[in-house]
């Protein structure tokens, strides 16, 4: 494949007109083979066998710093680290460590089942309204409300700042998508996403401030408990890990829940088959995040020369893994383009792996879970109302609006 092809492949996955349906692009690049771009100093992969290795891979690294390209950026007198400290999901050993065992508790699955009732509760009086209106958005009306409200609460943000910061949240969302890594510049409206994420850090910086004077039961009076207990903990550490859960908690089980709900109206029977049967939800939500995953890609650096499967990455070359599009490789899956609770294994990397698979995966279960089911036992004739409508982001890829008659 020439460079101008690979760059033409690339640009296409840049483009939000194949957000709706990104199914047929992933397979054109899982033809091409894994595609290194080495004036980028980038290599894509989007096989199975590919991503999963680059996950394991001991030099795969998650500091973004490390990349040649950031080096060359830094060495001209660029910002190294714009926003502060980065969140721990952009960083490595020992860094990543420490920080990550200092949340991990509170989202263990014996803690986190704790909050069933409370979100029980939530998705009914959602529901209720849903029902009093005869209308239903997803997304709206039970997708985004159910995990903000959730991690809100865990957090200790008051829930009334809600709509301030949400614009923010998703502003960040989109500075996640690699239009510097494959295109050398940096996208549109990339000042705007810079001024939210100082805005947000500043609003988290302010609640700290307040949390010290009064702590009480919450994620964030933990964190500087632990910072005061001299755990090595700076506050702008605190900062950017309430940022990370907060941003998390907010753009990716909406997506989870919203794509799970349009995969069982668009595919026969499967609505009917979970109201009929709640034990299938788990099924559902895992093949979910297989045929439709909520997160499309992660990103990794090479932290040295490393062989992936035969291919070699040099060190410093970023690495995109597109994981939807590993997720319907024929080579790893049968019937890999049908969504299909019934399967016998579901596989996926739709919570990653290794050191940094997904903090927030029980909690997301639950709330999938607790929704798929009560919305299906509620709306058991529902049907699609209208086509949905996508957001442009790449990487945190999800609807804007989902229409369905109740
Ligand atoms: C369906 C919903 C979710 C999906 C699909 C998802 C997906 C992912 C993926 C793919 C990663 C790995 C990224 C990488 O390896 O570079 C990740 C990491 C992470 N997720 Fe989630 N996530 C979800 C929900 C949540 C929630 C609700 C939270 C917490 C509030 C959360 C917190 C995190 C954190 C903190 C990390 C970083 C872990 C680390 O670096 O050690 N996630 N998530």
């Amino acid at each position: 494949m020439t460079t101008a092809d690979t760059q033409t492949l690339l640009g296409r996955l840049l483009d939000p007109a194949n957000r709706a349906d990104p199914y047929p692009l992933y397979a054109d690049l899982r033809a091409a083979g894994p595609l290194a771009v080495p004036s980028a100093n980038l290599v894509v992969f989007s096989a199975f066998a590919d991503c999963d290795e680059v996950l394991r891979h001991p030099a795969s690294a998650s500091d973004r710093l490390k990349s040649t390209v950031a080096q060359r950026e830094v060495a001209a007198g660029a910002a190294a680290r714009p926003f502060g400290a980065p969140g721990f999901l952009f960083l490595d050993p020992p860094d990543h460590t420490r920080l990550r065992r200092l949340v991990s508790s509170a989202f263990v699955p014996r803690v986190v089942k704790a909050l069933e009732p409370g979100i029980v509760s939530l998705v009914d009086s959602l529901l209720d309204a849903v029902e009093a209106k005869g209308e239903f958005d997803v997304v709206a009306d039970l997708a985004y409300p159910l995990p903000v409200a959730v991690i809100c609460r865990l957090l200790g943000v008051p829930l009334e700042d809600e709509p301030r910061f949400s614009s923010a949240s998703a502003l960040l969302a989109q500075s996640l998508d690699p239009f510097l890594t494959v295109t050398g510049q940096a996208a549109q409206g990339s000042e705007q996403r810079l001024e939210a994420g100082l805005w947000l850090r500043g609003y988290l910086r302010e609640l700290i401030a307040k949390r010290r004077v009064e702590p009480r039961d919450d994620l964030i009076s933990g964190l500087i408990a632990a910072e005061e207990a001299g755990d090595q903990l700076t506050e702008d550490e605190i900062v950017a890990t309430c940022n990370l859960l907060l941003v998390a908690g907010h753009e990716t089980t909406v997506n989870l829940i919203a794509n799970a709900i349009l995969a069982m109206l668009r595919h026969p029977g499967q609505w009917a088959k979970l109201a009929a049967d709640p034990q299938r939800v788990s099924a559902v939500a895992e093949e979910t995040l297989r045929y439709d995953p909520p997160v499309q890609l992660v990103a990794r650096i090479a932290a040295e020369d490393m062989t992936v499967n035969g291919i070699a990455v040099p060190g410093g070359d970023s690495m995109l893994l597109l994981v939807a599009a590993a997720h319907r490789d024929p080579a790893a899956f049968d019937r890999a383009g049908e969504f299909d609770p019934d399967r016998a294994q579901i596989r996926h990397l739709g919570f990653g792996k290794g050191p940094h698979f997904c903090l927030g995966a029980p909690l997301a279960r639950l709330e999938a879970a607790v929704a798929l089911s009560a919305a299906t036992a509620r709306f058991p004739g529902a049907r699609l109302a209208a086509d949905p409508v996508y957001k442009p982001n790449l990487t945190l890829r999800g609807m804007e609006t989902l229409s369905v008659a109740i």
